[in-house]
């Protein structure tokens, strides 16, 4: 986040807080070797936030923290008190379904281990012997983990205080924060729609409540070990995709995708009437999601190299194509880049 806000020139104070030593000690040396120096960092505990420190963060980054704290009600609650109203939080947190085996094989470890802590090697040893049935061993975004490096490996198997949530656990968690949240993910995993073949089965689905699509797919996919989603605190206006959109200078920013290059291999292959594959990675696997473009859409992807302003695309295209056709189609472009993470919207100033 440093470095977005360094890059396009943004002022702003951020704040980095770390309850350990080391985790901060880490921190500050990366951000050094990058050239980062807009970061203050801070040693201390999320539970020792004021209690009354309303609005002291525009955003808060909180990625991999709540399933290590000891009470993530309290946790999240100073978290909520020090946003404004109408901030926001991007939040990564342990998937409980997709981290199936992961706590019975926790709980071997320890009776393995008796009184004397488990270490990397105990570990290893252990889930190299685990059988084929294992849950862990079944469990397939936990394959390599016998051969893992042992980081991961601690991270999986050895922290001595990790949960895992449902989607239903984080709505309610952060509801009872005056915390909604808006989107997990990439969108695409969190759609049961796409993943029904059959029409009764997708029409039900359609007829669920955003909440319960987004349970639904989780059940679905079995596999989501870690939710990736943003919240924002009630009671605020929020920057939707469309009021977004309809500033000239808005950013948009592809995110380890290039739809230039991708709208471009389909026009020299002749292929615009058929659906192409946008290949995106979850968990560090690859995935794809067909789509067809229309030729208005690959227009402007093709002018979407890097982060481009929405001015850019009006000028560029303005006398070529109908605006209220580059105004759709700018729209559905977007908004299918969103559904997997792989285009980000940013306002300056
Ligand atoms: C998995 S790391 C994630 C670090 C960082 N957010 C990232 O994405 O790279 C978890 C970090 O949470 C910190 N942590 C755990 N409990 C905390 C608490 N109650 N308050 C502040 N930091 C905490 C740990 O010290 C550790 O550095």
């Amino acid at each position: 986040m440093a470095w977005h806000l360094e890059r396009f020139g943004i002022t702003g104070e951020l704040v980095s807080l770390d309850v350990s030593n080391r985790s901060t000690a880490i921190a500050r040396e990366r951000a050094a070797s990058a050239g980062i120096g807009n970061t203050e960092f801070r040693v201390g505990a999320i539970e020792d936030l004021p209690i009354d420190g309303s609005g002291m963060f525009d955003y808060i980054d909180c990625s991999g923290i709540l399933n290590h704290v000891v009470d993530p009600v309290a946790a999240l609650a100073r978290l909520a008190r020090v946003l404004v109203p109408g901030g926001g939080m991007g939040v990564m947190a342990y998937g409980a379904l997709g981290r199936t085996g992961v706590y019975p094989a926790q709980e071997a470890l320890r009776l393995l281990a008796k009184a004397e802590p488990v270490t990397a090697d105990l570990a290893r040893l252990f889930v190299e012997g685990l059988p084929d049935e294992n849950w862990l061993r079944k469990n397939a975004a936990f394959a390599g983990v016998a051969n893992t490096d042992d980081v991961e490996l601690a991270d999986i198997l050895l922290n001595p205080r990790d949960r895992a949530f449902s989607v239903r656990d984080l709505v309610t968690l952060f509801a009872g924060q005056g915390l909604a949240i808006r989107t997990f993910l990439p969108p695409v995993m969190y759609d049961p729609v796409p993943v029904l073949r059959e029409p009764t089965l997708r029409e039900r689905a359609n007829n669920l409540s955003q909440v319960e699509r987004w349970c639904l797919a989780e059940l679905m996919q079995g596999t989501l070990n870690k939710h990736v989603f943003y919240a924002v605190k009630k009671n605020a206006e929020s920057g939707e995709i469309m009021s977004l959109l309809d500033d000239p200078e808005t950013l948009m920013i592809p995110h380890g995708m290039n739809p230039s290059a991708l709208a471009q291999a389909v026009l020299d292959a002749g292929r615009e009437d058929q659906p192409v594959g946008i290949q995106f990675m979850v968990d560090g696997r690859q995935r794809s999601m067909a789509v067809s473009f229309s030729v208005a859409e690959l227009a402007i992807m093709r002018l979407i190299e890097g982060p481009t302003a929405v001015r850019t695309i009006v000028e560029r295209l303005g006398d070529k194509i109908d605006p209220p056709i580059v105004h759709d189609a700018l729209r559905r472009v977007v908004t299918v880049f969103e559904k997997v993470a792989g285009l980000h919207l940013m306002r300056l100033g």
